[in-house]
């Protein structure tokens, strides 16, 4: 009976990956329930703010609203840019999960990237606070990205990870379930998006927008030159005419475009090995750096990684989802969740 109880309040409970390009739920017991990009679309008229749309729906609509509504994206760089609409987003999704039953108050863990500041941890804990959690933990996302990605975060051993999500890069050793190196640079997808977007009008005198900036990031970005050199046709605005035009840009210009944020993730890796104690560093000589976010993705990264620093690269099963995985993990296994939480 108390079990009872205590097993169905318990299942309530959520891990949530708030990141500055996806949000992702897992609940206790199911999975991972819900992933969509952190984007919400509000329509503004005098005072009054009303949520027009959360998630995918609102994403269509970046850059293309008309003047009284804004498709916002509320985190920048890893960390909550825009308090009121975060808390919306949040309610939104832990309603949705929940299927309205507007009781349920659950306890909720939320991935953080390492190193944010008080201010910033307090905000994140007050919008989850009032989106409706009973009880907020927070867990570093290097360490969320390890458990999910399936290192033995608790075993005496380094365990290197980089997470590369849309805002930020995360770079971490761990052993003995605690950080023992830990970088964050704000340099990731969204940096990648906008350098796109500035090489295509110095070069192209062509105007495109962050969606489209992303898709040929993702369509034909490779970090490495190796054929084929695939080419994408866009679709944007002719800076001199001012009239709607076509260009095709191929592979080679979106490598020289991304270059230099490719240069500053490599540059992170490199300065986390040179501080890594030398026993740890023996174990990532034979274990290996793995990594996960979005960023993972993008094509060749991990050669070029390896090419750079001779060392094996793996990328996580399904890295879009590790840094949820490994926090509802976290959820799943409360002594895990003791030693990794912070305060
Ligand atoms: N196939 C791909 N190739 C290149 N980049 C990709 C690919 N798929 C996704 N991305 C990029 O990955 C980023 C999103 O990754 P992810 O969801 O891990 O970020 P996030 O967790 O929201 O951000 P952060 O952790 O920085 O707060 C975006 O910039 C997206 O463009
Ligand atoms: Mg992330």
């Amino acid at each position: 009976m108390i079990l009872d109880f205590l097993f169905g309040w318990l299942s309530t409970d959520m891990a949530i990956d708030l990141g500055t390009a996806n949000t992702l739920v897992y609940v206790k017991g199911q999975g991972i329930v819900l992933r969509e990009p952190s984007v919400v679309a509000v329509k503004r008229n005098a005072n009054v703010q009303k949520v027009l749309a959360v998630g995918k729906e609102a994403k269509m609509m970046l850059g293309k609203t008309p003047g009284n509504i804004v498709a916002i994206r509320p985190m920048k760089d890893g960390v909550i840019a825009d308090f009121e609409v975060t808390e919306a987003m949040l309610r939104y999704f832990i309603r949705r999960v929940h299927k309205r039953r507007a009781l349920v108050r659950p306890r909720i863990i939320v991935s953080v990237p390492s190193g944010i500041t008080q201010v910033e941890k307090r905000a994140v804990r007050e919008s989850a606070e009032s989106a409706g959690a009973r009880e907020v933990y927070l867990i570093e996302e290097p360490m969320a990205a390890a458990i999910g990605a399936g290192l033995p975060i608790t075993e005496p051993t380094a365990n290197m990870i980089v997470d590369i999500g849309g805002g930020t890069t995360e770079v971490a050793v761990i052993s003995l379930a605690g950080i023992v190196y830990s970088k964050s640079v704000r340099v990731a997808g969204d940096k990648m998006d906008e350098a796109i977007a500035q090489y295509i009008k110095k070069k192209h005198n062509l105007l495109i927008g962050e969606h489209s900036a992303e898709k040929i990031k993702i369509e034909v970005g490779n970090v490495v030159p190796e054929p084929p050199y695939e080419e994408i046709e866009i679709k944007g605005r002719d800076l001199v005419t001012g009239v709607p035009k076509t260009v095709v840009i191929n592979a080679s210009e979106i490598r020289e475009a991304i270059n230099e944020q490719v240069e500053t993730i490599v540059e992170a890796v490199k300065s986390a090995l040179e501080r890594t104690p030398p026993e740890l560093s023996a174990d990532i000589v034979d274990k290996g750096i793995v990594l996960t976010g979005g960023g993972a993705l993008l094509k060749n990264l991990d050669k070029r990684l390896r090419d750079d620093i001779d060392l094996p690269i793996i990328i996580a099963d399904d890295p879009l989802s590790s840094v949820v995985i490994g926090s509802g993990k976290a959820l799943d296994n409360l002594s895990i969740l003791k030693e990794v939480m912070i305060s």
